[in-house]
């Protein structure tokens, strides 16, 4: 049947019908699922692309104007809407509640950390997480035979590739596996006085246990100007340790190496959990390691290009997974890549 009869059926068709029962055979044989209007609706496919829209219309009002007249009908006969009337939605049934989420606990102690930098009159910067070798090792004075280079402690993304010496260690390219090369990204682009933190994800391939990631945050920051010095190092660490874990904490500095600072050292807080008695968090040494540090060795000033002998500084670098641990007493590194909701809500 083609839409003009079917127009004229129903018409002449839903005149004769006084009864629900016969109403529900006329809705079935227009309406149900093999009646005429299904039966355009798939007939639509055999037909020239060109005419298909316009059918369709035309079959979508055909059917639109049945349901109305069946509707009309139905009212007629029995007083009732073959619609919800309104009174049987209820209103007073709880909604579907939407859950707000919030940041990551990683995200969190970035920001912290970042904001109390930010108040000592840092700036923020950041920088790519794929890195080429020059700034990641060479330009910081990591030589050519430090272990970190070899091929299993960092992801070299073109290994293989330009096998020559010279070229290699310029172009290069790996995943960060520290945020130190913001360092020379930062000294090259801009002029001292600069006092900066870069915060940002590094890369290592270290096999997962529970304080091993393969990929894992980093602050780090550094200070350059005429006449910086160690105790100015001193002060900025102090005032960030004492804005995490609290003003009772202790320090220490303890001499380290690092290639790009000298002298180096690594810092200590007194242990959160034992007030420094010595307890199984610090090993019952009362101290736990937060991060190395150092004044910028005269080699990274050389390589960026700035005047020998004019500008000091001084550098350092954190984990952000080991201070959020730390602070809140998280035993498995995992626990943050794991994406478990019985974990994260409760930050
Ligand atoms: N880049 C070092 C690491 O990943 C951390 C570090 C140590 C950064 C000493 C510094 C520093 O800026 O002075 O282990």
């Amino acid at each position: 049947m083609d839409i003009n009869s079917i127009k004229a059926q129903i018409d002449s068709e839903i005149g004769n019908i006084n009864s629900p029962e016969t109403l529900e055979e006329l809705r079935v044989k227009y309406l149900g699922r093999k009646g005429f209007i299904p039966q355009l609706t798939g007939s639509i496919p055999n037909m020239p692309q060109g005419e298909r829209a316009a059918f369709g219309q035309e079959v979508n009002a055909l059917k639109n104007k049945i349901t109305f007249l069946i509707d009309e009908k139905q009212k007629a006969i029995t007083g009732k809407s073959t619609k919800l009337p309104l009174s049987s939605v209820d209103i007073g049934l709880p909604g579907i509640s939407q859950e707000l989420g919030h940041l990551h606990p990683i995200t969190q102690v970035t920001n912290e950390i970042c904001a109390i930098f930010s108040q000592m009159g840092f700036a923020i910067v950041e920088g790519p997480e794929v890195e080429t070798e020059y700034n990641n090792f060479t330009g910081l004075n990591i030589p050519l035979e430090h272990p970190s280079r070899d091929v299993f402690d960092t992801f070299y993304l073109d290994a293989g590739k330009n096998e020559n010496q010279e070229s290699r260690i310029k172009d290069r390219l790996l995943l960060r596996s520290h945020t130190s090369p913001v360092q020379i990204r930062v000294m090259k682009s801009r002029k001292p006085p600069l006092a900066v933190v870069v915060p940002g994800r590094v890369y290592r391939p270290d096999a997962v246990d529970a304080s091993h990631s393969f990929m894992f945050h980093q602050i780090e920051g550094f200070v350059v100007d005429e006449n910086i010095k160690f105790s100015d190092l001193k002060g900025a660490l102090e005032v960030f340790a004492k804005g995490v874990f609290g003003k009772n904490i202790k320090m220490r500095f303890r001499p380290h190496f690092f290639p790009f600072t000298e002298p180096s050292a690594e810092v200590d807080i007194s242990c959160i959990i034992c007030q420094g008695k010595g307890c199984s968090v610090c090993g019952q040494k009362g101290w736990l390691e937060i991060l190395g540090s150092g004044m910028i060795h005269p080699r990274v000033f050389k390589n960026v290009g700035y005047q020998p002998g004019r500008y000091t500084g001084f550098a350092f670098g954190m984990g952000v997974e080991r201070i959020a641990m730390l602070k809140y007493g998280i035993d498995d590194i995992r626990l943050f890549f794991e994406n478990d909701l019985r974990f994260l809500k409760q930050f």
